[in-house]
């Protein structure tokens, strides 16, 4: 049986790797900004930015992942605690950055915000910076479905959010690692 208890405190180790994995409009972005400092965040959408301009030029995602796997890489060499906001819904994505989190021995945790596709479908409409086109949004939910991420890829604790109440009303506290 899939245990659902309602997640109220995530505690993260500090430092450590914190990978946010959810769909396009899950809610990693406004997590992120609710909980962390903006320069322990790298979001791969600011790395497309950056290399690009644009964070929406799809052609700029490789070089955007070299600058964020380099950011991340160098942050964890510092022992700084670091947040990827990037959808990492796909397992050979999330294996790249626990490997990463590994080699510089400090702890991968992941936030998963598994919505339900309606609401991700139904917020899309509204979004104001972006609107992700239904088949993405869908490809995004069924990979995830297809592979939740677990402790069995490497992570210490996988925390699952699964209603919007539950991503805004959860609380973040750090434990000195
Ligand atoms: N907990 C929440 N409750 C209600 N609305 C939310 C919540 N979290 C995010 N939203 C809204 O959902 C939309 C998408 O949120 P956000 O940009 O954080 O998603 P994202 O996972 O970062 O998406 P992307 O992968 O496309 O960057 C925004 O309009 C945001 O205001
Ligand atoms: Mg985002």
């Amino acid at each position: 049986m899939i245990e659902r208890v309602q997640v109220t405190r995530i505690e993260v180790p500090d430092p450590a790797l914190i990978l946010l994995v959810g769909p396009t409009g899950a809610g990693k972005t406004t997590f992120a900004r609710a909980h962390f400092g903006s320069t322990e965040v790298v979001s791969s959408d600011r790395c497309r930015a950056l290399v690009a301009d644009d964070e929406n030029d799809q052609s700029a995602t490789a070089a955007a992942f070299r600058v964020l796997d380099l950011i991340t890489a160098l942050r964890l060499e510092r022992r700084r605690l670091t947040v990827v906001d990037a959808t990492n819904v796909q397992t050979f994505w999330r294996r790249r950055l626990v490997a990463l989190a590994r080699a510089h021995d400090v702890p991968c945790v992941a936030v998963v915000f598994d919505l339900p596709l309606e609401i991700l479908l139904e917020r899309a409409l509204t979004r104001p910076d972006r609107r992700p086109g239904p088949a993405v949004i869908r490809r995004h939910h069924a990979d995830l479905q297809r592979a939740l991420p677990t402790v069995n890829e490497g992570f210490l604790r996988v925390w699952v959010l699964r209603t919007a109440e539950e991503a805004s009303a959860v609380e973040v506290t750090r434990r000195s690692a």
